[in-house]
């Protein structure tokens, strides 16, 4: 069947995906709206399908505020506006004439006009033929001056059902992806951020279940922005039981003036039912990842060492290089210096927007230790935080406007640190000529790029419209990072800000992995790592083993506890390998070969979460199981651990006990885990179907 189905007579579009379909249909008055996301349907059903209608239609309620593919501001919708504008003469809202739509393979366009104001919109769909992910867009382009309040991606709704649940994820510095799941409140909700990153405290996707689904069961409706800005996803559910929500870059109370002739286009919000519970919905969503997301899908993920957490800001030549060979001895295979090797940087307050090698640690700059690095078979990286200034710097004191900033107001520190505003092309060329002249220059094969601290004083004095800077940084940096790329295609890089921060399907288009959190406490990370493969790969979490006890939490855990949990995602090592003692080294090596075995089925195969401290990672023949037992109780016995989606006719065999067992015993009574008695025990089980 064509992806794309037009059916004239009644106006409706269907779309297929491999497993779903979604159908939308022109009103009356040529306003879109949405008639089915779910169940694959035929086109004569599609046909069929009324519009869901309203309970009543009383003079206090709105007609179809959550039935609208796009809820505009104007006539009778009362709900939140996905699109909000604002003509000269002081009209708002949208009167949709339909004008006509275009299919090309998976790709369909549907255009519109206001009736009576010079705005087009067209509404954006795409679907696949390897994924049950449908992506939706929005351009808009006026032909006038016309202010935009607000212009999402789009809405999604769900069909009517009791009981609605929203699942996401909440944090802190250090405590991101904590997963939540709650009753839906009838309401609005809204998720977001304002802090001109993805952010901490939220990400950018939610699913939306009927109070039925679980792991493994029911349906479940999902979706996930891909921007790395500041963002908004509102949630509406009405009195009468309808769901519906709306997402879109920027955030509340900002205006964007567009120019006549400009064309918006707003980032992809890509949604996905599936009715195999929250496990299918993530293995959709990583499925999707690998195939449209990531630049390097198929490669895999090698193993990082990163100094910072060893040696901080106390850099030299001889440490970085000690440090080099002992990672390369383990079985590293790329070192990575992280802040300090840059101009005045001694500390955090000084030095950010120098980047030339500091001559304190690097008195004959990079090229002895990236020889050394190099000359060990390992690949070299370099930290960098390009949008960045500290006010003590070269830079700042020569370019004190490139900041954001506004007119008599302070311009607010966070970490001794000020926002280079990214949007104006002066300060995006700078950071495009140096960052390119550096891995040029000095040979790097892999960046982290970092981004510590949220925008305050948003302003740009010499600007017109200055909450442009919001949608403008975003794209600049996406600009940057998308040239570096292209002229240096072997570079790998690192989306960091300040641990999660900024950790979306937008950097993960043009990045290979996230630094998922600063917190390396391994208990502390099985929760983060559990909410982040909610939507994210295992192959984009990077997970580095650092020292016992802990720098952030004190508390004390066995090396073996603390790899276990960190191959669960990309192993890197962030230890102190300096203070190792001989006993250390050869756990840690032995650790390191057994990861580069069990890799390709963690970072390319399917992941089963086995609760919230077991992971099961399926490919092919091979099968590895992560299990944790952070605590124990008294009484706790020897556990057993049931697995999933294993043929119950095979057997399976592990190569490190010598044991077999059925597909039908791992699958209904379990894998025994033999775990060590005590806190902290932890196991990695590989098989192999035989
Ligand atoms: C924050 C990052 O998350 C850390 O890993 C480290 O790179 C520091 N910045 C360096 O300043």
């Amino acid at each position: 069947m064509a992806p794309v189905i037009y059916d004239d007579a009644t106006r409706t579009w269907l779309l297929h995906t491999p497993g779903t379909s979604y159908v939308l249909r022109l009103d009356d008055e040529d306003v879109p709206r949405h008639v089915h996301w779910g169940r694959p349907l035929t086109p004569e059903s599609a046909a069929e399908l009324p519009i869901p209608a309203p309970p009543w239609v009383a003079s206090f309620d709105g007609a179809f505020d959550v039935d609208a593919e796009l809820p505009a501001e104007g006539g009778a919708m009362f709900g939140p506006a996905a699109l909000q504008v604002r003509h000269p003469d002081g009209a708002t809202g949208v009167e949709w004439r339909y004008l006509d739509h275009s299919v090309d393979e998976g790709h369909l366009q549907i255009s519109f006009r206001d009736r009576i104001y010079p705005l087009s919109i067209t509404l954006h769909y795409r679907v696949f033929d390897d994924s049950d992910v449908l992506q939706r867009w929005l351009t808009l382009r006026s032909d006038a001056p016309v202010t935009v309040l607000r212009c999402d991606s789009a809405q999604f709704v769900v069909p009517r059902r009791d009981g609605y649940r929203v699942t996401h994820v909440v944090g802190s510095w250090s405590g991101e992806f904590q997963l939540r799941r709650s009753e839906l409140p009838v309401g609005e909700t809204v998720l977001t951020s304002r802090r001109g990153i993805t952010s901490h405290q939220a990400n950018p996707w939610i699913m939306i279940d009927a109070g039925d689904a679980d792991e493994d069961r029911g349906e479940v409706w999902s979706s996930a922005l891909a921007w790395s800005g500041s963002w908004r996803i509102t949630v509406a559910h009405t009195t009468s039981g309808r769901v519906g929500w709306s997402a879109g870059f920027g955030h509340d109370g900002l205006a964007w003036h567009l120019r006549p002739g400009e064309e918006w286009t707003t980032p992809v919000l890509a949604g996905l039912y599936t009715s195999d519970g929250f496990g299918g919905a993530s293995r959709a969503w990583h499925a999707y990842t690998r195939a449209h997301v990531l630049p390097h899908p198929d490669e895999l993920r090698p193993i990082v060492y990163n100094s910072w957490e060893a040696t901080g800001f106390a850099i030299t030549e001889a440490n970085q290089k000690h440090l080099a060979t002992l990672a390369a001895e383990l079985g590293v295979e790329v070192f990575v210096v992280d802040d300090g090797w840059f101009g005045g940087r001694r500390a955090d307050n000084a030095g950010l927007g120098d980047w030339y090698p500091s001559p304190v640690p690097f008195p004959d700059g990079l090229t002895p230790l990236i020889d050394h690095v190099h000359g060990l078979g390992m690949k070299f990286g370099l930290w960098v935080e390009p949008e960045m200034v500290n006010p003590d710097s070269d830079l700042y004191r020569a370019h004190p406007d490139w900041v954001l900033h506004q007119p008599n107001r302070r311009r607010t520190e966070l970490r001794n640190q000020l926002v280079l505003n990214f949007a104006r092309p002066d300060v995006a060329a700078w950071a495009h000529k140096w960052l390119d002249a550096l891995v040029s220059d000095h040979r790097i094969d892999y960046l982290k790029w970092d981004m510590n601290r949220a925008f305050t004083q948003p302003g740009w004095p010499t600007h017109d419209d200055p909450d442009r800077l919001w949608i403008d940084h975003v794209r600049a940096v996406y600009s940057i990072i998308d040239q570096l790329r292209a002229d240096h295609p072997h570079l790998r890089i690192q989306s960091c800000s300040g641990g999660g921060g900024r950790a979306d399907l937008g950097i993960l288009c043009r990045t290979d992995e996230v630094w998922t959190s600063d917190n390396t406490d391994a208990v502390d990370r099985i929760a983060i790592q559990h909410g982040y493969t909610h939507l994210y790969p295992a192959r984009t979490m990077a997970a580095w083993v650092t020292d016992s006890p802990n720098i952030f939490t004190a508390r004390s855990t066995p090396l073996r506890f603390r790899f276990h949990v960190a191959m669960a995602g990309t192993l890197g090592i962030g230890a102190n390998l300096l203070e190792w003692t001989d006993s250390d080294t050869a756990e840690a090596t032995a650790l390191i070969a057994e990861y580069k075995e069990i890799r390709p089925t963690v970072q390319l195969g399917y992941q089963y979460r086995l609760g919230t401290d077991a992971v099961q990672y399926l490919r092919d023949t091979e099968v590895v199981i992560i299990a944790y037992r952070p605590t124990t109780r008294w009484g706790a016995g020897p556990t057993t651990l049931p697995l999933k989606a294993l043929d119950p006719t095979a057997t399976y065999h592990d190569p490190g006990t010598g044991d077999s067992y059925t597909g039908t015993t791992l699958l209904t009574r379990g894998l025994p885990l033999n775990l060590p008695p005590g806190d902290h025990a932890s196991t990695c089980v590989r098989l192999t179907r035989g």
